[in-house]
């Protein structure tokens, strides 16, 4: 580890012109620097260096940060590698501090158990490879299910004795501690003393995505049904099982290569399509698909193809799967095997030309997908027509991608021969419902009203994010700058100078309102913290945060900044804002809430329709006024008037 003052003494001495200097060739352009993007193909520069503000920006890819951040990106290199990089560049020692004993007691114990299932590993294999026990009736077994040797060492499968000390008695042999063996799982323990988890069982290890092997399923050879099929590693401190794929370490690279990544059900599926050509697989073996899983598949590739059992299971498997996917941004496919057939019986009876040919040849998208399955025998039927709809248009609703949402509704459109205008409201309805809302509560501030009390527009929900991110880059840019502010204090009017930053935080407390954007949170409570210690943060407090450096390059430049005349542009466009920063903070915080408040409004007369009982609506409906009471107070704030 890199001690933070040393961290901080390489963040002072890097000059980030010099260093994006090493790489692209940089103009002076006023009081920053520009060049062509190294990011993007382009002939006019697009990107900018602000020696000032110490950032980068890209506007053709649209990343930017600090200097870290830049050689992260270009040089691919690590957080601590782009450190060690500069630190060489300025000459500034690194003393890695000493990890606490903790640290290191901890460290020691996930290693032991990464060494326990490599030793164990290593018994399995050679058992299958080596023994009799193991050739006549695991690796029998594996061939009769037509795996050649290559798949079986590629997967590093192996074989469990059927004997209840195997494993205890080699341990002993070689002097290796039972503990971290049962730990995993491995030898386990009852009234009779111990016991081989695993055995009689062929062994399929499980690795993680450096290809170390942190758990185990282990398939019974038995046919009499009267145990379990599979037994499974439980979890430990190296083993998670919603963040591990079964195959991602011997299939990252093809699903790179293809960009594609075809999601199966089993252990045997994915071994199998390897040995059938196919070898872009993973499988979320047994377990319903998790958020960790995808977010795995996504750091390779953005579309999957499903390929589970056609069976009842495999089909609502299939359902669930699609949405979780759909919902994280990924493009989904299915593809359906004929009756009675997995991927796994299906290779192993095409050649792999055939197999590979059928399977680009049946990938239908999700909509034909849930379309098929639902209508299936009933196609003429308008009541699971329309259910069919619903089902479709709830998929839909949860794609995050405008884009995509408006070609599938489009196609939707096409195959139920429908108004497409109506597909498009039905999911903005859906859309609309969805959305999360701040805990509000009508500050009693605000308890007088005397304008109207009218509904406003149309019926469609405010998208907050750019005034959340107008009020944050209010705060980053110009939180020190004072502004005046009349206070009320024992019945005597005054003005005070305030911070700006100062009064977005304390309007937005006020109503108890917050940011649905994480990062936007995250600066809001950084200034919060500032606050309480009596300091106004500015920009340059962020830049140093990994997570936060290429927001804030966002919010402090403009891409005016690179224009011919960019510097006249530049300067009057903040000396406006700078003169008026009084007016922008009060618009922008009394925006927000307006908005906030409508929302909140659209949400209650939403659950107004969708409610049976007379009682609880007559509530709602108090409610509802008083929010336009509260809203039309926030309209008078900006000299908004409210007609009707
Ligand atoms: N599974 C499990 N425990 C079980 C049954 C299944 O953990 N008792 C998990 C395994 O990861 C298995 C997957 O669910 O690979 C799919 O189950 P299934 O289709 O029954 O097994 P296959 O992988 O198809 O195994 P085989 O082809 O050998 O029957
Ligand atoms: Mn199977």
């Amino acid at each position: 580890m890199i001690p933070q003052e040393t961290i901080a003494k390489i963040f002072d001495a890097a000059d980030i012109v010099e260093v994006i200097g090493d790489f692209i060739h940089l103009k002076k352009s006023g009081s920053n620097f520009k060049g062509l993007s190294p990011f993007a193909n382009e002939k006019t520069p697009s990107f900018m260096v602000s020696p000032g503000k110490r950032i980068f920006k890209d506007f053709s890819s649209g990343k930017g940060g600090n200097v870290v951040t830049f050689l992260m990106e270009h040089e691919h290199l690590s957080y601590p590698e782009a450190l060690k990089w500069l630190a060489n560049k300025y000459n500034i020692e690194i003393i890695e501090k000493e990890e606490t004993h903790e640290q290191i007691k901890e460290k020691h114990q996930r290693e032991a158990l990464y060494l326990a299932h490599q030793f164990a590993n290593d018994f399995f294999k050679f058992s299958l490879r080596e023994t009799d026990e193991g050739k006549s009736i695991g690796l029998s077994y594996l061939k009769k299910r037509g795996y050649h040797l290559k798949t079986i060492e590629t997967f590093e499968i192996g074989y469990s004795p059927n004997n209840y000390n195997a494993l205890e008695n080699k341990a002993n042999e070689m002097n290796y501690s039972l503990e971290t063996l049962k730990k995993s799982g491995l030898i386990k323990e009852n009234e009779k003393g111990n016991y081989d988890f695993f055995r009689g069982r062929v062994i399929f290890p499980i690795h993680n995505i450096t290809g170390r092997i942190i758990g185990f399923g282990g398939r019974t050879l038995r046919k009499d049904g009267n145990v379990a099929k599979y037994f499974n590693s439980p979890e430990s401190d190296i083993y998670n099982k919603s963040n591990v794929l079964y195959g991602l370490y011997q299939s990252k690279n093809e699903i790179i290569k293809n960009d594609c990544c075809f999601l199966v059900e089993g252990y045997t599926d994915v071994i199998s399509l390897h040995h059938n050509g196919i070898q872009n697989t993973v499988s979320s073996s047994g377990t319903s698909l998790t958020d960790g899983q995808i977010r795995l598949i996504k750091r390779f590739t953005n579309n999957v193809v499903i390929l589970y059992d056609s069976d009842p299971a495999g089909i609502s498997a299939s359902f669930r799967g699609v949405d979780m996917l759909l919902k994280d941004g990924l493009n989904v496919k299915v593809v359906l095997f004929p009756t009675g057939e997995d991927p796994d019986s299906y290779a192993n009876q095409l050649s792999n030309e055939e197999f590979k040919l059928f399977l680009s040849d049946n990938q239908i998208d999700f909509i034909s997908f849930k379309t098929n399955h639902l209508l299936d025998k009933t196609e003429n039927d308008p009541v699971n027509i329309s259910k069919t709809i619903s089902e479709i248009i709830a998929s839909i609703s949860i794609i995050p991608d405008v884009v995509s949402r408006s070609v599938y509704i489009k196609k939707t459109a096409q195959i139920f021969e429908m108004d497409e205008q109506l597909l498009i409201n039905e999911v903005q309805k859906k859309l609309r419902s969805k959305r999360v809302t701040n805990s509000f509560n009508p500050s009693p501030v605000h308890s007088k009203s005397t304008l109207p009390s009218k509904p406003f527009e149309k019926g469609v929900k405010h998208n907050l994010i750019e005034q959340e991110k107008d009020l944050i880059r209010l705060m980053v840019n110009y939180g020190a700058h004072s502004i005046p502010l009349k206070v009320t204090s024992d019945n005597e009017e005054s003005i005070e100078e305030y911070p700006l930053a100062q009064y977005i935080i304390e309007e937005i407390l006020t109503d108890k309102l917050s940011y649905n954007n994480e990062k936007y949170q995250l600066v809001f409570d950084e200034f919060y913290d500032g606050l309480q210690k009596g300091l106004v943060l500015n920009e340059q407090h962020f830049v140093q945060n990994n997570d936060l450096t290429g927001l804030i390059a966002d919010l402090t430049t403009s891409k005016n900044t690179l224009s011919y005349n960019w510097k006249k542009k530049h300067q009057i466009h903040t000396k406006l804002e700078s003169e008026m920063l009084k007016q922008a903070a009060h618009q922008s915080v009394y925006i927000f809430k307006l908005r906030v408040t409508e929302n909140l409004i659209l949400d209650k007369q939403q659950s107004l329709k969708n409610l049976s009982s007379s009682e609880s609506s007559e509530s709602i409906m108090e409610e509802i006024k008083e929010l336009i009471k509260v809203r039309n107070i926030f309209a008078n704030e900006l000299g908004i008037i409210v007609t009707q």
